[in-house]
């Protein structure tokens, strides 16, 4: 699907999961360059990057690699992939800042979970081109595909189903995404356009489903295993009708992900009484695990973009969180013994 006229595709965070499967697919259809942090490029040139997609046998990423102190314009991407976990706001400033002279600034591209991603990035692209911050357009991606590290053939490789399935919509800058459609499409990504009014219901709609497992998580259980214990299902589905209404005060809403409908979803979830709710609760917690592939929840040290971001709604709403604040504080005690005993271990 290559030819001369590629379009030229940076990937910023490539050694990382979803970096890494976004430089794999894309480079079907795109000539990819991979950025990856300085530490880590001698590595990854000895052992090379892995991918694993379901039912297949593990394959290398081959692509140009290079850390990210050698990132210039000389490479004239036309979109940026920026897959590093949140904030964002120092990578986009420190690699912007970096090709701020380039006569066509390339698109940005945000796959990060969250509500903050876009503003973040503004700012920081605000900060060192000034004016020209205009000229980027800004794209936020809200990617459906749990995107797990596994061991498989002896190597360390990143493991995710296909096909590749994303919600995508203009956060900012021209409206036109006729270059990211054809990207996609020709790298068979299953993508659906969002129009940019809607972004913003697009990031809180991809929130909702961040949020199903982290009350599990918190305990320290498995999604399953926590939709399996009454007490712990119970705060899973009190938390997403505590969302639900955050969100409606607010003024937002739900809209339907590619594969998800999950304006019923919500729906459902308002208007069910937890009582009832909870008859389900193994049928749905199988459900929501075979549908994630059995994978579990990662990226849990985002949760000031998981919980933390609907109790800032909230205030803004003015509609008290007790349940996510609760969350937010178990996982962060967690979080904290972590970090103690890796630095004691
Ligand atoms: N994994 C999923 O299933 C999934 C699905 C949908 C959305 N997301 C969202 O996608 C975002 C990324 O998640 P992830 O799971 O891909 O995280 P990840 O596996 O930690 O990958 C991020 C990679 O970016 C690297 N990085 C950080 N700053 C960099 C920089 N300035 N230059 C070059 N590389 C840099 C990181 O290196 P270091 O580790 O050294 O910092 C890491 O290798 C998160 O916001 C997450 O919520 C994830």
């Amino acid at each position: 699907m290559k030819d001369n006229n590629s379009i030229r595709v940076a990937v910023v965070g490539a050694a990382g999961r979803t970096g890494r499967m976004f430089a794999f697919e894309l480079a079907k259809a795109a000539d990819v360059l991979g950025i990856v942090r300085k530490e880590e490029i001698e590595t990854i040139g000895k052992q090379g990057l892995w991918v694993r997609r379901e039912g297949e046998e593990p394959r290398q990423l081959r692509i140009k690699l290079i850390s990210e102190d050698r990132f210039s314009c000389s490479f004239l991407p036309q979109v940026v992939f920026l897959t590093t976990k949140n904030p964002v706001g120092p990578a986009v400033g420190y690699y912007y800042q970096k090709i701020k002279n380039m006569e066509k600034l390339p698109c940005l591209v945000l796959s990060q979970n969250g509500l903050s991603a876009g503003k973040e990035a503004k700012e920081a692209l605000e900060r060192v081109l000034g004016e020209r911050a205009k000229e980027v357009q800004v794209v936020r991606v809200s990617l459906l595909n749990p995107v797990e590290r596994e061991k498989a053939g002896g190597r360390q490789c990143v493991a995710y189903f296909l096909p590749v399935r994303l919600a995508f919509g203009v956060f900012s800058g021209k409206k036109d995404v006729g270059l990211l459609s054809s990207l996609f499409k020709r790298a068979s990504i299953r993508a659906k356009e969002i129009e940019p009014a809607r972004v913003p219901d697009m990031e809180v709609s991809k929130l909702f489903l961040n949020l199903i497992g982290m009350a599990s998580s918190s305990w320290g259980v498995s999604l399953k295993k926590g939709f399996e214990e009454k007490r712990i299902a119970e705060e899973e589905f009190l938390c997403l009708k505590e969302y639900i209404r955050v969100v409606k005060a607010a003024g937002r809403g739900f809209i339907n992900l590619p594969g998800i409908p999950l304006k019923l979803l919500a729906f459902l979830l308002d208007k069910l009484p937890l009582s009832f709710l909870l008859l389900f609760r193994k049928k749905i917690g199988s459900i929501v695990s075979r549908a994630r592939g059995e994978k579990e929840k990662g990226n849990i040290d985002e949760i000031d973009y998981y919980q933390g971001e609907v109790v800032r709604l909230g205030k803004r709403a003015g509609i008290p969180t007790p349940i996510q604040e609760r969350i937010l504080k178990r996982i962060r005690q967690r979080l904290n013994r972590f970090r103690v005993g890796c630095r004691s271990g």
